[in-house]
């Protein structure tokens, strides 16, 4: 990026219900860590957006704030880069909120696929709380309060930014010019890992995850867990890579695509039993975490410094925020004094 160009800006962020895993890190974590130096990068803790579906657990939500904030420091976003901050401690997103649920249909709102297979997952049925079914206009709300260009998110976040760039459009129609800005997500190429059970998504509900900050026995007893090819009884017979999960997973971590290319042909032909794919796979996933754990395991020695630098985000994020919501509030007729 040159200086002439103006700098392109960042909004992402992760619901702090529970700590982060790979599939957090394959979907998002690593662009971010990546794309912090050339991008302005806001990075925030959506907890008031969790409690949508934990209302009975707001002390979860408490407690994993800080976790989450551990995992973004122990995989490499830098605060001094990226300004990670707390939903709940910026109301200006909330007005924003307010507004913007004037410009979305509740018939849009259901139609939004993210939320409609949330709903099925959480088995709500028809008692779906307001807040939650409404939590795509919070979501615009996030991410156009920082004029962001790009959002770096999982796969299933795609409809999410589809909704927010139609209340973006909609907004600057009525407003006659262009206040709010439209976006784009970021996905990777593997933009979604199945679960360790090879449920098509990893997933703290499912209980199918590796954590960030998992423990060599831990990623060990994962790896002998991890789905492979149910036919593959006898190491002569030819395996199968549809559907394998440790497979899936070295294509996504194994650095070696040479040798990962071989021993899949290997798999294929058969002759190659489970087991050293997996040796392979525990071998790749724990020179992955180790760092990654130490470093976290770092940070967490000094919670209080860690939610000092929340509190510098949180006062840098709110300053941006409160400027759009002016703008918007103008827009709106809503400034009289
Ligand atoms: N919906 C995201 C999740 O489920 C969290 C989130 C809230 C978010 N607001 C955002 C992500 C804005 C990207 C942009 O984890």
């Amino acid at each position: 990026m040159t200086a002439s160009t103006t700098q392109q800006i960042i909004l992402t962020g992760d619901r702090p219900t529970g700590p982060l895993h790979l599939g957090h890190f394959v979907g998002s974590l690593r662009n971010r860590v990546a794309y912090q130096h050339d991008y302005r990068q806001y990075i925030m803790l959506a907890d008031a957006q969790a409690l949508t579906d934990n209302m009975e657990d707001t002390g979860k939500v408490h407690r994993n704030v800080v976790e989450v904030a551990l995992d973004y420091l122990a995989v490499g976003i830098d605060p001094a880069k990226s300004t990670i901050f707390i939903q709940s401690q910026v109301p200006e997103l909330a007005e924003l909120t307010f507004y913007y649920l004037n410009l979305v249909t509740v018939a849009r709102l259901e139609r939004n696929p993210t939320v409609k297979e949330e709903i099925r997952l959480r088995g709500f049925e028809r008692d779906i709380p307001a807040g939650f079914l409404t939590y795509p206009a919070s979501q615009a709300a996030d991410i156009t309060a920082f004029k962001a260009h790009v959002v770096p998110v999982g796969e299933d976040q795609i409809p999410m930014i589809e909704q927010a760039n139609e209340i973006v459009r909609r907004f600057n129609r009525l407003a006659g010019r262009d206040i709010l800005v439209e976006c784009k997500a970021l996905v990777p190429e593997i933009g979604r890992l199945p679960g360790t059970d090879g449920k098509a998504k990893m997933s703290k509900s499912l209980g199918n995850t590796i954590n960030l900050g998992a423990s060599e026995a831990e990623i060990r007893a994962a790896v002998k867990m991890v789905y492979t090819d149910p036919l593959h009884l006898r190491v002569e017979d030819p395996g199968h890579l549809e559907g394998n999960v440790a497979f899936l997973y070295l294509d996504a971590f194994d650095p070696d695509k040479a040798a990962l290319a071989e021993m899949k042909a290997h798999y294929v032909r058969g002759g190659l039993g489970d087991s050293v794919v997996k040796k392979r796979l525990d071998l790749v996933l724990q020179e992955l975490l180790a760092p990654i754990r130490a470093r976290r395991e770092e940070f967490a020695k000094d919670r209080g410094q860690v939610m000092q630098m929340l509190k510098e985000g949180t006062m840098v994020a709110r300053e941006t925020a409160a400027k759009t919501l002016d703008e918007v509030r103008a827009a709106l007729g809503l400034s009289y004094f």
